[in-house]
């Protein structure tokens, strides 16, 4: 049996990485992805693409039903928001941030559960980030909705760990992907210089990880935070 894969915000960076690994692994991949213009470019390359704003529950739900049965699910799609200190953080900015990171993630998560734990077996990877974990200045929606996805993944993986299904997140360092690409040079030094390895992460390293996870191989570990951080977080 081919095994079917979502993968939100994965017409770029980590998403996409992802979803060429898990096609490699012999799954059927669908890519969703809210811009159009990236999509277009990967669509070649896996077996569907969709647009999909995950921070609109109703495109979710309609999405998920078209592509059920989805037996993993792998959730890229974000946003860094604004890099303010807090009080000069827009309140259209936090929510725009907290909507598709946290919520974005709710509503996915929501949406295919019920049919994973009805046939037994599923697997779901958040992409998280380490800023979720300590907490980046400067980032403080962004580091609170990727703290509400590791809190997220915690809680449900008790709910389902005697479904079959298996939940878990992992938290990134800094990854060359294009969410990168504006971040001043300075700035980049600064996160790399805070990671033992001396250098930024490459997307297929953390493919590699959303690859096991969402795997058979993966089958006795659940609601974990896993690092992917050069030495970064070694707690
Ligand atoms: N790059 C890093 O350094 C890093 C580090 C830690 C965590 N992360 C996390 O990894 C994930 C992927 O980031 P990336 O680095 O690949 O960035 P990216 O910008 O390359 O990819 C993010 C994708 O999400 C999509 N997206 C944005 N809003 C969406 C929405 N409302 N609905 C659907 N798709 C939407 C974008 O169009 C884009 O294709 C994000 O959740 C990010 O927070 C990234």
């Amino acid at each position: 049996m081919v095994r079917r894969a979502l993968v939100t915000g994965g017409a770029s960076g980590i998403g996409l990485a992802s979803a060429h690994r898990l096609n490699t692994d012999g799954l059927e991949v669908f890519v969703a992805d809210v811009n159009e213009v990236q999509l277009e470019a990967v669509e070649p390359t896996v077996s569907g693409v969709g647009i999909l704003d995950v921070s609109d529950p109703g495109a979710v739900n309609a999405l998920v039903a078209e592509l059920s049965p989805i037996d993993v699910l792998v959730n890229s799609a974000g946003v860094v928001g604004p890099n303010l200190p807090i009080w000069d953080v827009p309140d259209d900015g936090w929510a725009h941030t907290m909507a598709v990171n946290l919520t974005g993630t709710f509503n996915t998560m929501k949406a295919v559960l019920p049919q994973m734990r009805e046939r037994g077996w599923g697997r779901i990877v958040n992409i998280a980030s380490i800023a979720g974990k300590e907490g980046n200045p400067n980032l403080s929606a962004y580091s609170a909705s990727k703290a509400g996805v590791i809190g997220l993944t915690k809680s449900v993986a008790k709910e389902v760990a005697q479904d079959g299904v298996i939940v878990n997140s992992v938290a990134p360092a800094v990854i060359a992907t294009p969410m990168n690409e504006d971040t001043a040079q300075h700035v980049l030094d600064y996160m790399i210089s805070k990671i033992p390895m001396g250098r930024v992460g490459q997307p297929e390293e953390v493919a590699a990880l959303v690859s096991w996870l969402a795997s058979d191989e993966c089958s006795f570990s659940t609601g974990q935070a896993y690092d992917i951080s050069g030495g970064r977080a070694t707690y």
